[in-house]
């Protein structure tokens, strides 16, 4: 993907344009008025909403832009307002766009690439490669559903978790864990393993076809809420702030404001996608529940996800063992279903854990 930068009067409108594209696109958003050609020139992309600027501003920004010979730059204003297009042409940007999501998400998508799309790797069976490509297609337009508040695709979104439950049958979950590791982005990556400890899992315990489903559609929508959390966040390269950290824990805040009144999603998988933080001995967040409070499926979806997070590579942290990873869940002990936890290990292991290593926890986004 090529590198986009958004450009924009008052970067802490946390529901703006910008920030609804960041969401989806790997893109860094700029003050104006703190903005200069050194941030902008790697940027294949520069994208500027001058709205509500001032002449000082504007001014400001034709000097930057007149430095930025090799970029495209294009101007999201109300085409309908003539001082606005005239304003945007005399500070020279190429092109100008209606300020609109959709639009602006399928322009960008031309010129800098998908962010959904990933290049798996060559050994990868067909049949896995095509259940990876649809589950990305699939998580996909669950984000742009759930920033543009339109339905979920909730059919897709069960196709898909039919195609994994097929492909770990067929070419095993070791090609699975693999062909989804690829993935660039941390959450698609995430949410497409935790499907497959999920479907797994569940066929173990010998749940019902439904509930196999319903803990796949759990998976795949569970972290939907990070939609309101910046991608230059969520793949941060290095470690969080303190601040950073604090906002991407309010996911399961954001997705029960996404996830509520949505007649379309079960409440199996609503109870997934805002509980798989909680723990059993009330230490969780965000609503401290404990002990029966915490049905069946989101116990299961809590052991995959942290399981998940912990044996994912990240750059910023090593990725645990699956003996390491089993051990620190095992230390969980008042926190997560001990039973289910015993029960999880066919699912990680071929052979029998053994004896597990231990080394100090470091912190995990999940
Ligand atoms: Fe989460
Ligand atoms: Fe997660």
């Amino acid at each position: 993907m090529k590198k986009i930068s958004l450009v924009v009067s008052d970067v802490s409108a946390t529901n703006s344009l910008f920030s609804k594209v960041s969401s989806i696109l790997a893109a860094q958003v700029f003050a104006i008025d703190n903005v200069n050609a050194e941030m902008l020139c790697s940027s294949s992309v520069v994208v500027v909403d001058f709205a509500s600027a001032s002449g000082a501003q504007l001014a400001h920004l034709k000097g930057v832009l007149e430095q930025l010979t090799e970029t495209v730059s294009i101007g999201c204003v109300d085409l309908s307002n003539r001082q606005q297009v005239v304003q945007a042409k005399a500070i020279g940007l190429s092109e100008l766009l209606e300020r609109d999501f959709d639009g602006l998400v399928v322009k960008l998508r031309a010129l800098a690439g998908n962010y959904a799309i990933s290049v798996l790797p060559e050994a990868t069976p067909a049949a896995t490669r095509e259940a990876v490509v649809d589950c990305c297609n699939t998580m996909d337009q669950l984000a742009l559903a759930a920033i543009t508040q339109k339905p979920f695709p909730i059919r897709s979104v069960a196709m898909s978790v039919q195609s994994v439950m097929a492909v770990l049958q067929s070419d095993g979950m070791d090609n699975w864990l693999t062909a989804v590791q690829s993935h660039h982005s941390h959450t698609f990556c995430h949410s497409m393993l935790v499907a497959g400890y999920a479907v797994a899992f569940a066929k173990l315990l010998g749940l019902s076809e439904e509930e196999q489903t319903l803990l796949g559609l759990g998976a795949l929508v569970h972290d939907v809420g990070k939609v309101r959390i910046p991608l230059a966040i969520l793949d941060k390269p290095g470690k969080l702030t303190r601040e950073e950290y604090a906002l991407v824990k309010r996911h399961p805040v954001y997705s029960k404001e996404i996830l509520d009144g949505r007649p379309e999603i079960f409440p199996a998988v609503r109870d997934i996608a805002l509980q798989h933080h909680e723990f059993l001995d009330g230490t969780g967040y965000p609503e401290g529940l404990s002990g029966d409070q915490i049905s069946h499926l989101v116990r299961i979806t809590t052991i995959c996800d942290i399981y998940s997070a912990l044996t994912e590579k990240r750059s910023y942290k090593q990725s645990y063992a699956p003996r390491q990873a089993y051990g620190i869940l095992f230390d969980m002990t008042e926190k997560v279903d001990q039973d289910l936890l015993r029960k999880f290990q066919p699912v990680i292991f071929k052979a029998d854990v053994g004896a597990v290593k231990r080394r100090p926890r470091e912190r995990v986004v999940r």
